[in-house]
């Protein structure tokens, strides 16, 4: 091994939260971070869309105004450029220097809403997705919960940025279903927890998950 070689620091670990709305993502990333970070590791809690500058000013574009003023294909290329943008100005950089990443939200989001509830075809998000070279999550924690209940409790939280909650039922549910088909096919990589719980036992079931990576080789 070269001397270079020998000073890299181990890549961080890639974990993504991901859900309906409402499903206390947020406030799961915090718990998170705080408990990983008494640790002693560093933490970066992200978002998309969002996470870096450019793609906070796309997710502008995605998260206001009518629900119905972008296709999914034309919603499915904006968060395409987010999380480009995302990945080479926060998430790579992070996991290359050994932090570890909490991201609400990454690109199973596009498949629950774009694919599966908006009618985007696979295959463009499979074209998309290596396009914009996405690494896969090392966990991903989905958060799952009777779309009814979370949008009671997001309703009014995000005043201005609600295009998506505005969506219909039948849309939400198409959401939470693919959400659900992600954690069953992917067992390896996906923890679905019951967010009807409190936010301290989703926490506690979170950690759980967490702790099996530390076990996993660098
Ligand atoms: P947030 O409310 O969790 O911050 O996410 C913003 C909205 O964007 C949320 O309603 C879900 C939606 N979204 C998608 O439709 N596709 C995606 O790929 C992502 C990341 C988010």
């Amino acid at each position: 091994m070269s001397p270079a070689a020998k000073s890299e620091p181990p890549r961080g670990r890639f974990i993504t939260l991901e859900g309906g709305e409402g499903t206390g993502k947020s406030t799961l990333a915090r718990g998170l971070a705080d408990a990983l970070r008494g640790d002693g590791r560093e933490i970066v809690v992200t978002r998309e869309p969002g996470g870096a500058p450019g793609a906070d000013a796309i997710r502008a574009l995605l998260v206001q105004g009518d629900s119905g003023r972008w296709s999914a294909t034309e919603e499915a290329l904006l968060f395409a450029a987010a999380r480009l943008n995302h990945l080479t100005h926060t998430i790579k950089p992070a996991l290359s220097r050994g932090a570890w990443v909490v991201c609400d939200r990454y690109y199973d989001s596009t498949r629950a809403y774009q694919v599966a509830a908006g009618g985007l075809a696979p295959a463009t998000l499979e074209t998309l997705n290596t396009l914009i070279e996405a690494p896969a999550p090392d966990l991903t924690l989905v958060l799952d919960i009777d779309p009814a209940a979370g949008l009671a409790r997001s309703r009014g939280a995000h005043v201005g940025e609600d295009r998506f909650e505005r969506k219909d039922a039948d849309f939400h549910a198409r959401v939470r279903a693919e959400f659900l088909v992600i954690a069953a096919r992917e067992p390896q990589r996906c923890k679905r927890i019951d967010a009807s719980q409190s936010a301290a036992d989703v926490l506690i079931q979170a950690l759980a998950a967490v702790s099996a990576l530390n076990s996993v080789r660098q």
